[in-house]
């Protein structure tokens, strides 16, 4: 398990964050985790993920993995491979990219058999709590209104993070609480962290940015 506070940044299919910039995204990630001795990890797309492993050292996570097993599913991707292209973890039902909840529980089940950190991303206070049943590594609570907006989550609608965070702890303590949506400041991520989440998962505010990664550097000034 990497330590708190966590900066995971999802790389989506931004132009700013897919191949060869993607791999150059990924080195400012670590020069700006080394520099600043915070925790960042990344979540590129599937295509580009060896060749950024072959690059850097940061845990770097699936953006996605199918609850399938290996055989006939063209177009999808398995576990197995997400795992033996070497990342770290994956995150698991992106409001982009939603799972059935028999396909969470599937998908979680098999990070656990793999030695793959979960990351499992909700909507709500409810579906947060659920989530906390599946036992993952990470809940991240992201409400989808607020996504690709820069109005950060932590300041537009921090209740959601307080009572996310409580009512999964009612259920499981383990789990680490993460919360993003339009989070790009030094303030967006220390309002994040007063309110009780130990992270934030983030995308446009640093991807868009015109100096990256002076852009993340900024983010975590104030912790
Ligand atoms: O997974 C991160 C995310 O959905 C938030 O996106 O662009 O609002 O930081 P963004």
């Amino acid at each position: 398990m990497s330590k708190t506070p966590i900066i995971i940044l999802n790389y989506k299919t931004y132009t700013e964050s897919t191949g060869k910039n993607a791999v150059q995204l990924s080195r400012y990630v670590q020069e700006a985790s080394e520099e600043s001795g915070v925790n960042m990890a990344i979540a590129p797309q599937a295509v580009d993920l060896y060749p950024i492993i072959n690059e850097v050292d940061i845990p770097v996570y699936s953006q996605h993995m199918d609850a399938i097993t290996p055989g006939g599913h063209t177009g999808s991707t398995l576990p197995e491979a997400i795992k033996e292209a070497g990342v770290n973890g994956t995150l698991i039902n992106h409001s982009e990219q939603r799972l059935t909840l028999a396909d969470i529980d599937a998908v979680v089940e098999k990070t656990k058999e793999l030695e793959l950190t979960s990351v499992l991303c909700t909507n709500n206070v409810k579906t947060s709590a659920a989530a906390a049943s599946f036992n993952p590594d990470y809940i991240a609570i992201e409400p989808p209104e607020l996504i690709g907006t820069g109005i950060p989550v932590s300041q537009a609608n921090p209740e959601i993070v307080e009572n996310t965070v409580e009512e999964i702890h009612k259920i499981n303590k383990d789990v680490i609480v993460l919360c993003g949506a339009g989070i790009s400041t030094g303030e967006d991520l220390k309002a994040a962290l007063e309110l009780g989440s130990q992270g934030v998962l983030l995308a446009s505010g640093i991807i868009k940015a015109d100096d990256q990664k002076q852009a993340l550097l900024d983010l975590v000034s104030l912790i």
